[in-house]
């Protein structure tokens, strides 16, 4: 918990707080950088940012989660958390020195953990400066501050679903074109709205970076050797014969995960669990992106009998998993899971 405040920190009351919620992505992995489609829900956990403009020409930035404060010279990046805040600082044009306070519980691995912190420090910094950006300028700048700040070549799922998403919908996204439109979860039992149940596996993430970066090149190597702009615009998988193996499966899941989505978008809870699963496997087995402690946490989510379908959520390579389940059943299924699962697995939504 956080064990200080911006007062006790910096001495003097903070000028602007601001909040944004991690996401969950229900289906739709790995194709926001290939111009496809995602499902994503807010979470309730959220990162709290608060801002005063400073002294001098060093930001002085302090995460009460790590009980650390760093200073950083005006217009250098840092190190550690700070490139996620100067970068912030940096693409909003905001003037000086700065002091950022910083809290979050939204666990770090696959739930958007820095799409979360940057959406509330720019939050915070348009309303310090009155700036006149709307919710999706600030998803881009969210998103270039990961490219520009982080090195991370992430697409623009995170940063929409922590700007424009909400707890009690699905944010369907088209991330081509940044159409959107919230839907209301699956139709499941005595037609009441299915639940979201998001369990955090455990297992740290590793080479998470690398393992992305690696995707999107072999992506992006199938894209050209389709000669289409985007795997977005295959239709048919038929036509990904042409690839050699690896690129095959890689474009595979991307082509099939895209179908899967439109599908979803019109499926009752039963339907879009199997959706799920079917995400899953192809998450494992084409793209190679889940982790064999992931694997076994989604197959004792699939086998029990109140959940509708489970997946890893998020890039991969160990963190979240996430089920839908019969209406107000989720924390039931969940304890029933964990009590089964032999990893250091926890309860996050609900
Ligand atoms: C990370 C990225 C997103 C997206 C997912 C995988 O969360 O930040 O842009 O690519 O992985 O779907």
């Amino acid at each position: 918990m956080n064990s200080s405040s911006f007062l006790d920190v910096f001495g003097y009351a903070p000028q602007a707080t601001a909040k944004a919620p991690g996401r969950v992505n229900l289906l739709g992995e790995h194709t926001d950088y290939q111009g496809g489609f995602v499902l994503p829900a807010a979470i309730p956990q959220q990162a709290t940012v608060m801002i005063g403009r400073g002294a001098g020409n060093v930001h002085r930035l302090h995460s009460a989660n790590l009980n650390q404060t760093l200073s950083v010279p005006v217009g250098e990046v840092g190190t550690g958390f700070a490139p996620y805040l100067t970068g912030c600082l940096g693409l909003s044009g905001a003037p000086g020195a700065h002091d950022i306070w910083v809290w979050s519980d939204v666990p770090a691995g696959g739930l958007s953990s820095s799409a979360a912190l940057e959406l509330a420090t720019l939050r915070a910094l348009r309303l310090l400066y009155a700036l006149p950006l709307n919710d999706v300028d600030l998803a881009l700048l969210g998103q270039r501050v990961e490219h520009e700040y982080v090195g991370v070549m992430c697409g623009v799922m995170d940063q929409m679903a922590s700007s424009l998403a909400d707890t009690e919908h699905m944010l369907f996204l088209d991330t081509r074109s940044l159409d959107r439109r919230k839907l209301p979860l699956p139709a499941g039992t005595r037609n009441q709205a299915a639940q979201i149940l998001v369990i955090d596996s455990g297992v740290p993430r590793r080479l998470a970076e690398s393992g992305y970066n690696e995707r999107r090149a072999q992506v992006e190597e199938a894209s050209r050797l389709l000669d289409v702009t985007q795997l977005r615009d295959v239709q048919d998988v038929a036509q990904l014969s042409v690839l050699p193996e690896l690129l095959h499966r890689r474009a595979r899941h991307v082509v099939t995960e895209n179908a899967r989505v439109l599908e979803a978008l019109k499926a009752d809870a039963a339907r879009f669990g199997e959706l799920m699963n079917a995400s899953h496997t192809s998450l494992q087995g084409d793209y190679e992106v889940s982790h064999p402690q992931v694997d076994a946490l989604v197959a004792l989510l699939q086998a029990h009998p109140l959940v509708y379908g489970a997946r890893m959520t998020g890039a991969g390579f160990g963190g979240a998993v996430v089920a839908l389940t019969q209406p107000d059943r989720a924390a039931e299924a969940g304890v029933d899971v964990l009590a089964q699962y032999p990893g250091e697995g926890r309860l996050v939504v609900p």
